[in-house]
């Protein structure tokens, strides 16, 4: 049995955390000692609109359970935005620790049919976002020699989904982001993982049926045990993993965990073995890979999902591991 994951003189940031999946980890992490700044635009989850009413609920949610909170309203999609989010954890708490990126909108739409806007804007939340508040972060991190970084990603951006290529290629943008702080940061004490959680929020009411029309998509949701799934999707079962993964306890850096429908597992790009060239003979011809196609994709083990439902397919099968 391993110990107790404490918080305690730790300070944190949990970017959206006014709703649903960031609200669920700051207040677990406030529940286990963290002084936690709760950030959150407050719009919808298209992204129209501002509020402080979801920040501060939460806070006083997290007070009235005896935790320390403070509440931030700006944007992370604007670098000062970014800069007051982080200034808010210094000029409160004096000092910066754990970072959870996690604010999001989300836009469907065919491809055909996303507009700039609906592009740009998911792109300026997910992807800017996280540069605009992880920046001023790891600069505090990296002084003081200590950090936890915690991207949300999704399987959206590493199987796909359809109706979602603008949210897809953000939630992508942000592993090699991750891969990258990962590996800078290391030499000072700075690890950064990213997360892909699935949980019911009001993210759902965004997301319609059109996409639907895609056969290979509608085909897996078909076949998607979603009685299961929906047992296992209440935002505790990512925090879960959340609060390990940005804890002290945490190890693992550069790493992608998923937790969706209760199961907990890395996910890693995996490299074929390949077919290597023959030496001197030069630049093979497109025949030659075509002659060489099997050995090529050979697959080494694990599981290579084509969409984000095709990842809960064999799931209940887990069951008892
Ligand atoms: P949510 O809509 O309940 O929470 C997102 C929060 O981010 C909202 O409170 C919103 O006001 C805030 N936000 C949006 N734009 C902001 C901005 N510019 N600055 C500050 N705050 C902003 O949605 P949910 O589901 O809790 O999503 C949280 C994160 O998890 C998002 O990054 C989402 O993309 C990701 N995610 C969610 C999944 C799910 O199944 N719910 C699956 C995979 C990823």
């Amino acid at each position: 049995m391993s110990g107790a994951i404490d918080f305690a003189g730790r300070v944190a940031i949990v970017t959206g955390s006014g709703n649903g999946l960031g609200r669920s980890h700051a207040i677990e992490l406030a529940r286990r000692g963290a002084k936690v700044v709760v950030n959150d635009l407050g719009g919808s989850t298209r992204g129209i609109g501002a509020s402080a009413a979801a920040a501060d609920g939460v806070v006083e949610e997290i007070r009235a359970d005896g935790g320390e909170a403070v509440a931030n309203h700006d944007s992370v999609a604007t670098r000062e935005g970014g800069e007051a989010i982080v200034r808010a954890a210094i000029d409160h708490f004096g000092r910066l620790d754990i970072l959870i990126n996690n604010a999001g909108i989300i836009r469907t739409g065919r491809f055909e049919d996303l507009s700039e806007e609906d592009i740009r804007s998911v792109l300026d939340v997910h992807v800017m976002g996280a540069f605009n508040v992880t920046q001023p972060a790891y600069r505090i991190m990296r002084v003081a020699g200590y950090g936890r970084i915690l991207f949300t990603g999704s399987g959206s951006g590493m199987f796909g989904h359809a109706w979602g290529a603008n949210y897809g290629a953000a939630k992508a943008a942000l592993y090699g982001l991750m891969r990258v702080v990962a590996m800078e940061g290391e030499r000072f004490g700075i690890l950064a993982n990213m997360l892909l959680p699935v949980a019911a929020t009001r993210f759902g009411d965004e997301m319609g049926q059109g996409y639907m029309e895609v056969p290979s998509f509608a085909e897996d949701i078909a076949r998607t045990d979603m009685g299961f799934f929906m047992d296992r999707a209440s935002p505790a079962f990512a925090t879960a993993l959340a609060a390990h993964l940005v804890s002290d306890a945490c190890t693992a850096t550069q790493a992608t965990f998923t937790s969706g429908g209760g199961r907990y597992a890395e996910l890693r790009v995996a490299l074929c073995d390949g077919w290597l060239s023959p030496d001197g003979k030069g630049a093979p011809t497109a025949e030659d890979i075509a002659a060489h196609w099997d050995t090529i994709r050979e697959a080494v083990g694990g599981q290579s999902p084509r969409n984000v439902y095709d990842e809960f397919v064999s799931m209940p099968q887990l069951q008892g591991r």
